[in-house]
């Protein structure tokens, strides 16, 4: 096959929204080094750690992966709740265990997170995916105000959800516990939307021998092993949970997933259930499905793939 064939695969132009955040800095890693994504546009949001240094986490991420995205700060808080972050599971900084370069990519302070998805939307030649890998906020905010560009948006991705019970409350898992609302008007928005609730991202572990593997896979391997060393989601020993990176599988590989269209529902009325998305699988609620939603993926499947792509950053 010539050369221009192979180059023919579409590649997909893709937004990025994320708290890194360790998972979300491996999930971004990888996006960046695959063929079939252009990274057009990365939004930092508070999430994992505040704004401050989640845009910092995002410049000197790319500093050291040398590579040019813009990069447009988000909100900094939730629209309507206070947030909690999750340092305790990242991480003082949000990206603690290895020692990046410090950053020479600096983010544009002139826009907002939400004019930089519009006008990377309406400049795009084939229509943009969104990837939500940390609260919804700037998501559920862009699609508000411009919701006239739903129809160049070709789908949400997005890592979220508990199909059980959460990792942020008895119910709710963190991206959509901390800003519930934010989460609802994304489920409301009618665009096509596929999700990764936490439990893929339980089911699919980084394993002790593929954290052992990809220590030796050049320098993005390496920093990824020194992370892993002090994520506290998950341990090396019983295997890593790098939720965010279930999201970019469901882009890159969906055959490794079971997918079910299902209806599903953000509460944010409980006072104690907030955040809590009511996946409807048995069709309780008796409403049309509005995401597709992975309740299954084959974690041997992952980790091979997961061990393919670090060796595609070399
Ligand atoms: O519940 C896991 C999610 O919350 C991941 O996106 C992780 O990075 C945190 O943002
Ligand atoms: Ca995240």
């Amino acid at each position: 096959r010539s050369i221009m064939a192979i180059n023919s695969l579409p590649t997909r132009p893709v937004i990025i929204s994320t708290d890194p955040g360790i998972d979300d800095a491996v999930a971004i890693s990888l996006a960046l080094f695959s063929d079939d994504i252009d990274v057009k546009l990365i939004c930092p949001i508070a999430g994992n750690v505040d704004l401050k240094k989640t845009t910092y986490n995002v410049q000197r991420l790319l500093t050291f992966l040398e590579k040019e995205v813009p990069v447009v700060p988000g909100s900094s808080s939730p629209l309507l709740r206070v947030s909690k972050d999750a340092s305790n599971v990242h991480g003082e900084s949000g990206m603690d265990g290895f020692n990046f370069p410090n950053p020479t990519i600096t983010p544009v302070v002139t826009k907002t997170a939400v004019q930089a998805m519009h006008e990377t939307v309406l400049t795009s030649s084939t229509p943009v995916t969104l990837v939500g890998i940390g609260p919804l906020t700037d998501i559920a905010l862009y699609l508000h105000l411009y919701p006239q560009d739903k129809e160049r948006i070709h789908e949400i991705v997005l890592m979220g959800g508990a199909l059980g019970r959460g990792n942020f409350g008895v119910l709710s898992e963190f991206n959509f516990g901390v800003d519930p609302e934010a989460a609802k008007i994304v489920f409301n928005s009618n665009i096509s939307i596929r999700m990764a609730p936490m439990e893929i991202g339980r089911q699919a572990k980084i394993m002790p021998n593929t954290s052992e593997k990809i220590k030796s896979l050049g320098k993005i391997g390496e920093m990824f092993y020194s992370l892993f060393a002090h994520y506290r989601g998950g341990s090396f020993s019983k295997g890593l949970n790098m939720y965010d990176v279930l999201a970019l599988g469901l882009i890159l590989k969906p055959e490794m997933f079971e997918i079910e269209p299902t209806y599903v529902s953000i509460e944010t009325q409980g006072t104690l259930t907030g955040g809590a998305s009511l996946i409807d699988l048995k069709g309780y609620l008796g409403k049309e499905s509005n995401a597709k939603v992975a309740t299954e993926v084959d974690a041997e499947q992952f980790e091979k793939w997961f061990t393919e792509m670090v060796a595609k950053t070399i």
